[in-house]
């Protein structure tokens, strides 16, 4: 097998993309603007099916996002779900089950939340809901009716976001939680057309808080990937 030849990007990418972690416990500080623009520009390069850029972000900050938390904590209160892209628990292969159960283990170590303690676990989405207090978050929609295709672009858009933002020395946390309240988000943002993907949470880690030390593993490489010659 022939070896590695290193470009002068390489050590950049290990680092980058192996340093995302998601964080979950924010610093109250704002990321000034213009690396906000800078990180948002960035993530507009990412790549879709014949460059339609089937996206659409809806960022907030301050008030709004003020505002929104409690719109959010409250449809949790009341139990008002919506979804765009349907969700079942059904749609993982048991493999990808074991994964999901093994990160719930740890996130909620961390956490101290027992497996059972369903009380601890509502009350922690509600806090998930208020963007794990990041004084930012941003909201990613789908437009068009390509649905799973549509996504797979957006999906390229999310994980450029999020390495662009990390490059910036911003940290995030992407949700699929802030997903199930499409409605409300949709509302509160005055929002028509799309569909509501995942939201992302982002600002600057509080690096003391014991679940920000959560780290995840990956499955190895020849369990996910095949090389045919
Ligand atoms: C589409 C998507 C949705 C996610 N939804 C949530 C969520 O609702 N709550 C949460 O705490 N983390 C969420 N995450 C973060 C994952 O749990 C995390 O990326 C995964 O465990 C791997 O850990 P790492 O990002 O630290 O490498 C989501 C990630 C993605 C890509």
């Amino acid at each position: 097998m022939s070896r590695t030849v290193p470009t002068e990007l390489s050590g950049c990418a290990e680092k980058l993309i192996r340093g995302r972690h998601a964080t979950r416990a924010f610093r109250p500080e704002p990321v000034p603007e213009d690396t906000m623009r800078r990180i948002f520009s960035l993530a507009g390069t990412a790549p879709s099916n014949s460059n339609a850029q089937p996206w659409r972000v809806e960022v907030v900050s301050g008030a709004a996002r003020q505002r929104l938390a409690g719109a959010l904590q409250t449809a949790h209160a009341e139990g008002r779900t919506s979804v765009d892209f349907p969700y079942s628990e059904k749609m993982y292969a048991q493999v990808h089950q074991t994964r999901r159960a093994a990160f719930g283990a740890e996130l909620y170590g961390a956490l101290g939340i027992g497996p059972d303690d369903h009380t601890a676990r509502a009350a922690y989405d509600s806090q998930s809901l208020g963007f794990y207090g990041a004084p930012h978050a941003a909201f990613l929609f789908v437009h068009g009716d390509g649905e799973a295709r549509l996504a797979a672009d957006a999906g390229a858009y999310l994980q450029t976001l999020l390495l662009a933002m990390t490059a910036y020395g911003v940290d995030s946390c992407p949700q699929g939680l802030l997903s199930f309240y499409a409605d409300t988000v949709r509302t509160e943002l005055r929002v028509t057309g799309g569909k509501l993907l995942v939201g992302i949470s982002f600002g600057y880690a509080d690096e003391a808080a014991p679940v920000n030390q959560v780290r995840t593993e990956r499955a190895p490489l020849e369990s996910t990937t095949a090389f045919h010659d």
